[in-house]
């Protein structure tokens, strides 16, 4: 079968490799999806502190069950999203509950074969069933749908209150859809890409250009010069945690969602005087898994929208250099069934001024049947 190998620095080819055989308590899926993400970057870039050569990527996938070794409600032909956490069970995180926070968590496809390849072992108690009206396309989202479930949960958000986004990645653009969900009153969101501000806006958030503004009077002053009620930082930058202490409201709750890849200098004199707090977030529960699912089955929200291309797994290499352009990607999926970028369709929408993309209009545009 085909995979797609992080082989090195800047590096990743797709190798014909045996196709995974299963143990007891495991299933093989056919994959039909898998999306390329930020860590998935850091791999690429050779910066990742865990992932080795010669890895098969991905951790966000869906697929079909083609086989299944052990008791369980599943069974072949089931169409399943992989919950990719693996936690030891046995260090006190995993003992009280929390085990996302396991003191060893690993990952399926940054520790262990992932699922940018055509079929991909996992363990059974890591699957979780997708409805039938939720393609699996959109089910490969899953995974940082949850985060930002998660990022949302572990947030003092209440009904009413203003909301400031650093970064519209999928994650920050996510956690703005969540947070609407979760009655936020405005939702102002900051990029340095108008690709990705477009995007914000036709997802009904207030858009800051961070190169062209400044950041903290604009949302202070779109805010009828109040405090921020919640920020989340998901950018990752110095400047972002610059921005983040003067937006927040006094006694308010900073969500730090970013994984830092260098030290950022902290204000802690400035929290100290206006008794602020920071939160930070790690992956998600079972229960923000679950949670993801069913509400991207729901359809209250059109999740489509985060996606910008998909690649046939022979063009993963492609992927890897289209994501890294934050002009014109979001979240690009790998994938055997179709090739094509999406970016026509979002731009087309655009111009149309339509905010929303139905899944069937969706899939009618690109001639597909919905799998
Ligand atoms: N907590 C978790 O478990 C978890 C899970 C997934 C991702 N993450 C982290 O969340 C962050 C966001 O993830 P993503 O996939 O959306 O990444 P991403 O790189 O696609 O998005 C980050 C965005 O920040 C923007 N940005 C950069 N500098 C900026 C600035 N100065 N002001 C405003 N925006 C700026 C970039 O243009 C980009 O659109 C990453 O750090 C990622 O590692 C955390
Ligand atoms: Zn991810
Ligand atoms: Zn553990």
């Amino acid at each position: 079968m085909k995979a797609g190998k992080y082989v090195g620095p800047k590096l990743v080819q797709v190798a014909e490799i045996e196709k995974p055989i299963i143990a007891e308590g495991e299933a093989l899926l056919k994959v039909s999806y898998g999306g390329i993400c930020g860590t998935d970057m850091m791999i690429y870039a050779g910066q990742h502190p865990r992932a080795q050569s010669s890895l098969t990527m991905g951790h966000e996938f869906s697929g079909v069950i083609e086989e299944i070794k052990g008791m369980s409600s599943f069974k072949k032909g089931d169409r399943v999203v992989v919950e990719p956490t693996i936690s030891c069970g046995e260090c006190r995180p995993c003992q009280s509950g929390n085990s996302h926070v396991c003191e060893s968590l690993k990952l399926i496809g940054i520790d262990v074969d992932g699922g940018f390849s055509e079929y991909a072992k996992v363990p059974i108690n890591r699957l979780h069933k997708v409805p039938d009206e939720l393609p699996l396309n959109l089910a490969a989202l899953t995974e940082p749908v949850a985060v930002a479930v998660h990022s949302v949960r572990r947030s003092t958000l209440k009904v009413g209150e203003s909301v400031a986004i650093l970064g519209a990645g999928p994650i920050g653009l996510l956690i703005g859809l969540i947070a609407q969900l979760n009655g936020a009153k405005d939702i102002y969101v900051s990029d340095i890409s108008p690709f990705r501000l477009g995007i914000a806006e036709q997802m009904g958030f207030r858009a800051i250009h961070a190169k062209e503004t400044n950041v903290v009077d604009e949302i202070r002053a779109r805010n009828n010069n109040e405090f921020i009620d919640v920020v989340f930082e998901v950018a990752g930058s110095q400047q972002t945690v610059d921005q983040m202490i003067p937006l927040i409201k006094t006694q308010g709750q900073i969500v730090v969602v970013s994984v830092f890849k260098n030290k950022p200098a902290l204000s802690l004199a400035d929290m100290h005087f206006r008794e602020l707090s920071i939160t930070t977030t790690r992956c998600y529960t079972s229960d923000d898994f679950r949670t993801a699912v069913e509400l991207m089955a729901s359809a209250k929200v059109d999740f489509s929208t985060l996606i910008s291309h998909e690649f046939h797994i022979d063009d993963i290499d492609k992927g890897f250099s289209v994501m890294k352009n934050t002009e014109e990607s979001l979240k690009v999926l790998i994938t055997k069934q179709v090739k094509g970028d999406l970016n026509e369709f979002i731009f087309a929408r655009r111009k149309s001024g339509s905010s929303h993309r139905s899944n069937s209009w969706h899939w009618s545009c690109l001639g597909l049947g919905i799998s």
